[in-house]
């Protein structure tokens, strides 16, 4: 689906059109479940649009949904989508994570002796970052505002937070107070553009003005225990390395390829760690060179040095969670936009308007013209 998967998966076969039947007529059979449409073929199978439709109650409640299937006849990889649904299981409370539906009555249930895999999935309506960003350089945009990019930021630490120390029911939340946990080790392995999908606006904080971000498609994620060897990455310090890649390609809106930088010593003592840590982090703050120009001065350095501390090649220079979450939550509630009045733009450019007219035009407005 994206363009630069790191690890690439064998693409499902291309389908003829009347392959769909079999599956449409899973669905026929269900007087709650209505099939939609196909939303795309994936590397781990297809994605269908779903209408839910709860029967037998006074106010029947709709709501769409999206099947994940893996159908061994097409390709598809039912192994992954298997194990991607028993991830999804112990993730089922995360905020920051795609939900995955339960069905009382599942209409692929018969399904399973043809050796489909299949998950059902809350929809994310608004979708992928990668489209959004696409849409930000389609008008005219060469970045974000820091604002917007703060937000964006920590909706992905929690997302890591969810995956570290997933809650134990919906009334948990995804605050510090539940670091003192072991985490559970689980790698993403596969964050990109085309794998976070943006959510609805919701009456908090964190959301008010820039929609919830969230993680999808757990294919290749594993769980791994590198307690017993320091030099390996924990999870959480592969899956910070990942999402500091992946803010350091935004801060371009940078769509077609992953951010690559040389490495460079950084001085991260304004961060309370340590003041030289090799990082690749030349083509966000500058090369080593004196004089060289800051190549992106409009955006806050404070938050290229945590996304650089994020990329360090030495995992152990990586920050801890507990403080990632502190300096961005920090970040997201204080700033204001003064703070970058003097920055091109000025404060304009970083209000809550400004911001809402980009998540307007770029992600409510304009969902059909790229994927
Ligand atoms: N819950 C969802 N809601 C809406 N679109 C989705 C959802 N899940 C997946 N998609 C769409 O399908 C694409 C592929 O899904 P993904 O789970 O990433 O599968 P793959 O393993 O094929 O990459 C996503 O990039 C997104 O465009
Ligand atoms: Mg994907």
């Amino acid at each position: 689906m994206d363009s630069f998967e790191p690890r690439r998966r064998r693409r499902a076969r291309r389908v003829p059109r009347d392959k769909f039947a079999a599956l449409k007529a899973f669905f026929d059979s269900s007087n709650m479940f209505h099939y939609e449409g196909l939303l795309g073929n994936g590397g781990q199978g297809s994605i269908y649009k779903i209408k839910y439709v709860e029967l037998n109650k006074p106010n029947p409640l709709s709501r769409r949904l999206v099947a994940k299937v893996a159908d061994p006849s097409r390709g598809s990889d039912v192994e992954g989508v298997a194990r991607e649904k028993m991830i999804l299981e112990t993730l089922r409370y995360c905020q920051h994570i795609v939900s995955m539906i339960d069905s009382p009555d599942d209409p692929l249930a018969s399904a399973q002796r043809l050796g489909w895999a299949w998950i059902f999935l809350e929809e994310m309506e608004n979708g992928t970052l990668n489209a959004f960003l696409k849409r930000a350089r389609v008008a005219g945009f060469v970045s974000l505002p820091n604002r917007m990019l703060w937000r964006i930021f920590l909706c992905m630490i929690r997302a890591c937070i969810d995956m570290a120390w997933p809650p134990s029911s919906s009334d948990s939340d995804e605050k510090t107070i539940q670091f003192l946990d072991k985490p559970t080790g689980l790698v993403h392995n596969d964050i990109h553009g085309g794998n976070f999908m943006f959510g609805s606006l919701a009456d908090d904080p964190e959301h008010a003005i820039s929609p919830i971000l969230k993680l999808l498609d757990f294919g290749l994620a594993q769980r791994i225990n590198s307690s017993d060897f320091a030099s390996v990455a924990t999870g959480e310090q592969q899956n910070i390395e990942d999402i500091g890649i992946m803010m350091a390609t935004i801060l371009t809106l940078q769509t077609d390829w992953k951010y690559t930088g040389e490495d460079v010593q950084v001085d991260l003592s304004r961060l309370g760690y340590s003041s030289a840590v090799l990082s690749p982090a030349s083509g966000i703050l500058g090369g080593p060179e004196h004089d060289e120009p800051d190549p992106l001065p409009y955006i806050d350095r404070d938050m290229r040095l945590i996304i650089a501390a994020c990329m360090a090649s030495n995992p152990q220079d990586r920050p801890m969670m507990v403080d990632l979450e502190r300096w961005v939550y920090s970040e997201v509630s204080n700033t204001q936009p003064a703070y970058y009045g003097i920055n091109r733009g000025g404060a304009e450019w970083e209000s809550n308007e400004t911001i809402c007219n980009i998540v307007q035009q770029c992600i409510f407005d304009a969902l059909e013209d790229v994927t």
